[in-house]
């Protein structure tokens, strides 16, 4: 599947037919597809999977070819043979019947309940290389073509596509929907949808902007479609460049494997992250549903518009989207701190995991459709975002803005490559952009920079950062844009192997609002004076938040003592900061879940308890008037956390406030997860079949989901058994089996379970999810959570024997942690004389 240099055969156009059949789940497809043959030749090669063809003729010079068909299954391609050689311009016409599948990708069907009837709907998610089960194809992002679609559908059915409709026509029992012409785009781009949809209309400019949904709750797309038209026109005119179809459609689909999909003008969603119902939706739920649409809009432009040449530069997609989407967001919802957040949302996972061995570059070679599908994770989605923060904030925010609109308008309705991005924003800037860029892009990890104070001088020397610290140094090679916060000056420096500053005042800070991807370790007093300021916060949140980040991840490679740590965190006492309490619990619970079963494991719990009862009581439970909307956020993972540590007076406010609401329906919602949680938390096999008849009657996907994550929050042994058995049955979404799957090793009582679990069903699993899904990931991510080199061995070896393609990145990467995880407990027993 790697690009191939010179390309034979070419498409131009694509008229395609679909006619879907729910009664056996098969579609049958016709498609004319204009081509263009530069060289003479008597085969084409295209791509195809899992369809079966009937017949293929090619029209040529006036003539009718048949041609010799050889399906290769493996290399999911369809080899086409002529009688004589053809070339110039040609028509392709192929008859196929493939499969409306249940495994959330190609063209799949999806089901839900509506009035009691069980009903099923039709739609496709092709990227990256799912097209192909369609319809053959030439299913690679630089094979730009013209798309026609027509849908034969029954008439009670409606039809989308990324197009409006230009026809319908009645054909006895069935309606034929045609849509109009497409501009150039890629395949994976292509989007068919058919079944009963409700539609929420509104207007931005020319363009018609609708929310999609199957029936009965179109209503809960009001926010949705407020989101869509604010950060539609945010973007025209960031990019000065009008979004350039008719109309957009805003899907909301009942199973679907990721987030959301930005197929141009049909936009695909997981109803939890595009319907919002203001009764029962938490401020969490709508900041999500706020980034994702912002997210996927950016694509229009930034993937649809322009579009990576190659695979290996799914970072400008998928990079810029979380950038951007950021930037939307911030905008024109500014009290919702989102740039704050994109420290927990983008730089904590891109870091983490570039931290192990077993990372990436954020340039990856990748060929298979296997390999591909695993690079969509923390590096090109959270590092790349987090170097594009970095990035604009070296170049400023105007040069970005001018060097993103000249690329865009450069590659419109074309390819484009790294290369050509840091030609246009060098270019706006004219500034070493390539030089300091590939120095990130290019090499796999990030650095931690070392910070001494000498005298006079501040002297700063890098190497690369890894949890899996063997003592071994390595020499950096990054350059650098470090900023140093001196009282209030800041000095700012493009540092190559190491540099040296005036210390020219009483304390010191590097990486100045952590706009750098980059660690710092100080030295002792450097570090003495850091703790003073984050108590009297002389420093900013995003500071306060970087020190705490930056100890954490020496705590855990074995290079900062625990039981210091324990000690420095107690300058956060007075903390009131979002971000920077996030990242404090978030520590301070894997701490907890860690080390349980340890002889000290109540020690932990103690200062646990100890410390997040000293913020909650400034918190309380309920909102107070005027307080920042993250708040809601904070409130919920300390209620859930202390009740966790077996907090009785949370235990029982919790308690309380649930069988108010089974008598009054009412609960604030943003308290809703953590209640339920708390509940099972302190809960017995009564209340277990209580939340699992909550779970079945819950009336939006948001609501099962909160108590779906509960069922892994028990701690009797065998009902969490019975929660892992559940998630298995037909009551769950494939799409939503990983969740009470990390739940689960989320919980100190749990975490024992999964690996096991894992061993006993991977067929099934794999079965379920099918080859290559990449929720199977999920799954195999959640062994991290062990700490045991026994176990390590155990893991790898029954994974040798049960080796699944598009597994290997993320096998290699919970295994690194596995070793991770022991090697930090075996020092902390050391440290608490175990
Ligand atoms: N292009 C992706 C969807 C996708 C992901 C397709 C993986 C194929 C494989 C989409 O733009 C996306 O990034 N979705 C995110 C949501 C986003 C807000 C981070 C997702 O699905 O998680
Ligand atoms: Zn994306």
């Amino acid at each position: 599947m790697e690009p191939s240099l010179v390309r034979p055969v070419s498409p131009i156009n694509y008229d395609l037919e679909f006619e879907p059949d729910f009664d056996k789940f098969k579609f049958r497809g016709k498609e004319k597809i204009l081509i263009k043959v530069p060289r003479p030749t008597r085969q084409i090669i295209m791509h195809s999977a899992e369809l079966e063809i009937q017949d293929c003729t090619v029209l040529w010079n006036e003539k009718k070819i048949r041609a010799k068909v050889r399906l290769d299954e493996k290399k999911e391609e369809l080899v086409l043979n002529l009688p004589e050689k053809i070339s110039g311009r040609a028509v392709l016409l192929i008859n196929f019947v493939g499969t409306l599948n249940d495994k959330l990708v190609g063209f799949y069907r999806s089901k839900y309940e509506y009035k009691g009837k069980e009903k099923h709907l039709a739609t496709t998610q092709f990227e990256a290389a799912d097209a192909r089960r369609a319809f053959p194809c030439w299913d690679e992002p630089e094979d730009k073509a013209t798309f026609d679609v027509s849908l034969i559908v029954d008439s009670n059915l409606t039809a989308l596509s990324n197009m409006p409709v230009v026809s319908k026509k009645r054909l006895g029992k069935k309606t034929s929907f045609r849509f109009d012409t497409t501009p150039v785009m890629s395949t994976y781009l292509l989007y068919l949808a058919v079944g009963e949809f409700e539609f929420l209309q509104g207007k931005l400019g020319k363009t018609l902007v609708r929310i999609v949904t199957t029936q009965g709750k179109k209503e809960q797309g009001k926010m949705a479609l407020l989101f869509t038209k604010q950060f539609l026109a945010y973007f025209q005119k960031y990019f000065k460049i009008p979004y350039p179809l008719p109309k957009l459609d805003m899907i909301a689909i009942p199973d679907f494997a990721s987030g959301a999909m930005e197929n141009w003008g049909a936009i695909t969603f997981r109803e939890t992250v595009l319907l919002y119902d203001p009764k029962t939706s938490s401020t969490d739920t709508m900041q999500h549903i706020a980034e994702v649409i912002a997210h996927e809009l950016a694509h229009q432009w930034f993937g649809n518009l322009v579009t990576m040449k190659w695979w290996n530069d799914l970072w400008l997609n998928e990079s810029f989207a979380t950038f951007m989407a950021t930037k939307a967001v911030d905008k024109i919802y500014p009290e919702w701190d989102f740039w704050d957040q994109f420290l927990i949302s983008e730089m904590t996972g891109g870091m983490s995991l570039d931290s192990l061995k077993s990372s990436h570059p954020i340039d990856v070679d990748v060929k298979s459709p296997a390999e591909v599908r695993q690079i969509f994770d923390e590096i090109s989605y959270n590092k790349g975002g987090s170097v594009l923060m970095m990035l604009e904030n070296f170049i400023g925010p105007d040069n970005f803005q001018r060097g993103m609109h000249s690329y865009l308008k450069k590659h419109e309705y074309s390819n484009a490559t790294t290369e050509d991005l840091w030609n246009s924003l060098g270019a706006a800037s004219r500034k070493p952009v390539r030089q300091l860029m590939n120095t990130w892009v290019r090499q796999i990890g990030y650095p931690i920079v070392e910070a001494k104070a000498i005298d006079s001088k501040i002297k700063l020397s890098q190497k690369r950062f890894l949890l899996e610290n063997d003592g071994k140094s390595r020499q950096g090679n990054w350059i650098i844009p470090v900023s140093i916060r001196m009282e209030d000056k800041v000095v700012t420096k493009m540092m190559r192997g190491s540099v040296t500053v005036p210390y020219t005042s009483r304390w010191f800070k590097v990486n100045d609002g952590q706009k750098g991807f980059y660690r710092v370790r100080y030295d002792e007093n450097a570090l003495d004076n850091l703790g003073r300021l984050v108590e009297e916060k002389k420093i900013s949140n995003l500071d306060r938040w970087s020190i705490h980040h930056d100890l954490t991840a020496l705590v855990i490679s074995n290079q900062y003592q625990l039981k210091h740590y324990l000690d420095f965190v107690r300058h956060y006492e007075e903390e009131d900061d979002y971000v920077v309490l996030s990242d404090i619990i978030g520590f301070l619970n894997f701490l907890y879940v860690l080390l349980s079963g340890e002889k000290f494991w109540d020690e932990i719990k103690e200062f646990n308890q100890y410390f997040m009862n000293v913020i909650f009581r400034r918190i309380g439970w309920d909102k107070v008037k005027g307080e920042k909307p993250t708040y809601a956020l904070l409130r919920s993972s300390l209620i859930g956390s202390l009740a966790k540590l077996d907090d009785k007076e949370i235990v029982e406010e919790a308690k309380s406030r649930f069988s108010n609401t089974l008598r009054s329906g009412l609960l604030n919602p943003d308290l809703r997860s953590a209640v339920y949680s708390t509940v099972a938390w302190d809960g017995n096999p009564g209340t277990y079949q209580q939340m699992v008849g909550l779970y079945r009657k819950a009336s939006t996907q948001e609501e099962k989901i909160r108590f779906l994550g509960s069922l892994s929050n028990f701690k009797e042994e065998r009902l969490l058994a019975k929660t892992l058995a559940f998630a298995l049955s037909r009551e769950v979404r494939t799409q939503n089996l990983f969740m009470p799957v990390a739940r689960m090793v989320a919980n100190p009582y749990g975490k024992e379970l999964v690996w096991p679990w894992i061993k006993k069903n991977w067929k099934g699993l794999v079965k379920k999810f099918g080859v290559g899904n990449p929720l199977l990931n999920r799954i195999i991510g959640s062994v991290s959570v062990m700490a045991d080199l026994e176990k390590e061995k155990e893991v790898r070896s029954f994974f040798v024997k049960h080796h699944v393609p598009g597994t290997e990145m993320k096998l290699a990467q919970s295994l690194e942690r596995i070793r991770i995880h022991a090697k930090f407990l075996k020092n902390a027993r050391k440290e608490f004389g175990q």
